[in-house]
């Protein structure tokens, strides 16, 4: 069944330099690589690596018909992609460090300036079942639930970047909600609640090397999932491809703990790779990696 992914679209430039800088340094980059990118555009892309049907929902400027060519050419159904006259395309500049780790600033641009007509057009083809998925990355993701909710489309969100006032008027509507370990600290401090505990719903919480846990507040189930050794060069969109992965595999049926297990793999792959939506493992990698 379709995934909507109502999704940001960026470029990225990626900075590769020695450790992430200090307010007021001013530090050399080793080198600098670009690509696609956007929270967005990661998790519609690994979800169509990972054999999903995902119609991107999003916007780019004129400079972006690249982006949008892109997200096509790796499998995701771009018709609701729209292209404004006004505002430039997303971008991203992004810090790696040689531990991996990485400093995100964003230029959210065309991100921001998705209409209500734009996504209710794409959701008008949606059935009952079919899943919407929104991260923090664009506007209007209120909208986007309030008429996936409507149409009985299952809700899932990833609360990135975590900000506790779009998070607060979404939770009501979301099913399947996806935090980091920073963001799920960030939820508790912000509400005094553990987003383990939020009844009805479905809480995957990543840990990087630590694992993942999933929190079933349906059946009841509580269970973590071990990392798997890898020697990670670049952390950078490795949740969205978890994420990505993970929907769908539930959309293609397989059950939450089987789809978590294979998120975990193709997380595991990404962190080995330079870059974000270019690099996205496919099935066939994910199944046949050895680690
Ligand atoms: O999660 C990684 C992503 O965050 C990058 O692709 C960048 O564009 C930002 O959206």
């Amino acid at each position: 069944m379709p995934i909507y992914n109502l999704g940001s679209i960026n470029a990225d430039h990626f900075y590769r330099v020695p450790h992430l800088p200090r307010p007021g340094e001013t530090l050399a980059a080793t080198s600098l690589l670009r690509g696609l990118g956007g929270k967005g555009t990661n998790m519609s892309v690994a979800a169509a690596r990972a054999a999903a049907q995902v119609l991107h929902i999003g916007a780019v400027g004129r400079d972006g018909g690249w982006a949008r060519d892109r997200l096509l050419e790796y499998g995701v159904d771009t018709r609701h992609v729209v292209t404004l006259d006004a505002t430039p395309t997303g971008h991203a500049v992004i810090q790696v460090d040689d531990h991996g780790e990485n400093a995100i600033l964003l230029f959210p641009g065309a991100n921001h300036a998705i209409s209500e007509a734009a996504i209710g057009t794409a959701l008008a083809e949606a059935s009952p079942g079919d899943t919407l998925l929104m991260q923090n990355e664009t506007n209007n993701q209120l909208f986007a639930a309030r008429t996936a909710r409507s149409l009985d489309l299952t809700v899932a969100y990833a609360a990135a970047p975590f900000e506790i006032t779009a998070l607060h008027g979404l939770l009501p509507l979301v099913d399947i909600l996806f935090l980091n370990a920073v963001e799920a600290g960030q939820f508790e401090q912000a509400t005094g609640q553990s987003p383990a505990g939020l009844p009805g719903k479905r809480v995957i919480v990543t840990r990087g090397s630590q694992g993942s846990t999933l929190f079933d507040n349906i059946t009841g189930e509580t269970r973590h999932f071990p990392a798997l050794p890898v020697t990670p060069v670049d952390t950078t969109g490795a949740g969205d491809t978890f994420t990505g992965y993970a929907l769908a595999a539930l959309d293609r049926g397989l059950p939450m703990p089987q789809a978590i297990a294979l998120a975990t793999r193709a997380a595991a792959l990404m962190v080995t790779r330079h870059g974000t939506a270019d690099v996205i493992p496919d099935l066939k990698e994910v199944q046949e990696a050895r680690f």
